[in-house]
């Protein structure tokens, strides 16, 4: 495969995977050469329009496109024919079904984190263990919350060592698009008995002592975590910000800048971003705190973009295009990440 683009498919144009067909499109050493969708609506027109190559997701569908005036390309069988990778980004749980058709076509596949972690050889996270996927036929990319905790959870832990972790998060309810289904008026404890699934799946990826709560509030926006870390070196607040300064998936946000809520973090991406996707982790810098040697901090995590990066980076460990820095770089510099900062 030396000198030739990696050939990807997307299976599931829906909010994950339209980003990571954008992205994909954006490599020099990959190139999309096909996304899926069960039904011919507006978003399978949007790809269409984008010079994307459409297939029917379900074999016998091909017809229900044909009659809509979108023909199609093929089925997801002849998609995956013509793939080195495909990126399933179908609705939870379903990935793990479509994972025989991908045993069968004999392709490498990345899940995303509405999987369970068996799905996969591995779980990944770039930032955490990015050589865990080195080689790898199947990874699965953890889910938003996870990527956000581990991001955060790693910095710390490689500075100052972690003993113990505590985080609660404020999930947002649903995406933005969503209109089936919601919480309008209610706090809902997800679950209510401890721990959420979300700190055993940052021990897929970052071997660390954590319990975590989650909460489920009517907001689309972006998910907030807040942060209480036993470390195993006392910190001051400065070495902190200094050491997430340092890393480019990381921004930090201050309360006297304006940033006062994620409609605030929104907003400031609105200006610089397609579809106000953030990328990164987003810390209110004046959120970190030491108390009695413990770090105390607060974050938001835009849910629908926050995995993309990790989804690109997977790709080049499993065909060992690069190693973990020089394919965070490429990735960062591709998706505009370290370009401009709050
Ligand atoms: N949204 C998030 O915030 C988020 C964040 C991180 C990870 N994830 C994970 O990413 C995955 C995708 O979530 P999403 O939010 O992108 O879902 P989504 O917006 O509902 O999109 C799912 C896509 O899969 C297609 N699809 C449906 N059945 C399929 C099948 N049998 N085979 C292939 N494709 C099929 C759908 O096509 P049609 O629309 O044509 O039916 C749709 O395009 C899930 O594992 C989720 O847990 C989601």
């Amino acid at each position: 495969m030396v000198n030739e683009k990696v050939k990807v498919a997307v299976n599931g144009y829906g909010t994950i995977g339209k980003r990571v067909a954008d992205a994909v499109s954006l490599q020099g050493d990959m190139k999309l050469i096909g996304v899926t969708k069960t039904k011919p609506d507006f978003e399978a027109r949007i790809a269409v329009k984008k010079g994307y190559k459409l297939y029917a997701a379900i074999p016998d569908r091909v017809e229900v496109f044909e009659r809509a005036g979108l023909s199609v390309e093929g089925t997801i069988d002849d998609l995956l024919e013509k793939a080195d990778i495909v990126i399933d980004c179908s609705p939870g749980k379903i990935g793990a079904e479509n994972k025989q058709k991908y045993e069968k076509a004999g392709v490498k596949a990345i899940f995303q984190g509405g999987e369970k972690a068996e799905v996969a050889e591995v779980s990944f996270n770039a930032l955490a263990c990015y050589d865990r996927a080195v080689g790898k036929n199947y990874v699965r990319v953890v889910s938003c919350n996870t990527t956000g905790l581990t991001r955060t959870l790693y910095i710390i832990k490689e500075n100052f060592g972690i003993k113990k972790v505590r985080a609660t998060m404020i999930r947002r309810v649903v995406d933005p698009k969503e209109d089936k289904k919601g919480l309008v008026n209610g706090i809902m404890p997800n679950p209510v008995s401890l721990p959420s699934h979300h700190g055993p799946d940052v021990q897929t990826v970052l071997d660390v002592d954590i319990t975590t709560v989650a909460f489920k509030v009517p907001t689309t926006l972006m998910h907030v975590h807040s942060l209480n870390i036993v470390p195993e070196k006392e910190p001051k607040v400065d070495e902190i910000v200094d050491a997430f300064e340092k890393e480019p998936r990381i921004l930090l946000f201050s309360e006297n800048e304006g940033f006062t809520s994620t409609t605030k973090i929104i907003e400031w991406s609105r200006e610089i971003r397609t579809r106000y996707d953030i990328f990164e982790n987003c810390i209110w810098k004046d959120s970190i705190s030491v108390v009695d040697g413990e770090i105390y901090l607060t974050q938001a995590i835009h849910q629908e973009a926050i995995v993309i990066p990790e989804n690109i980076d997977a790709i080049r460990a499993m065909f060992e295009l690069k190693d973990r820095d020089e394919s965070m770089k490429l990735t960062n510099k591709s998706l505009g990440i370290g370009e401009i900062v709050p």
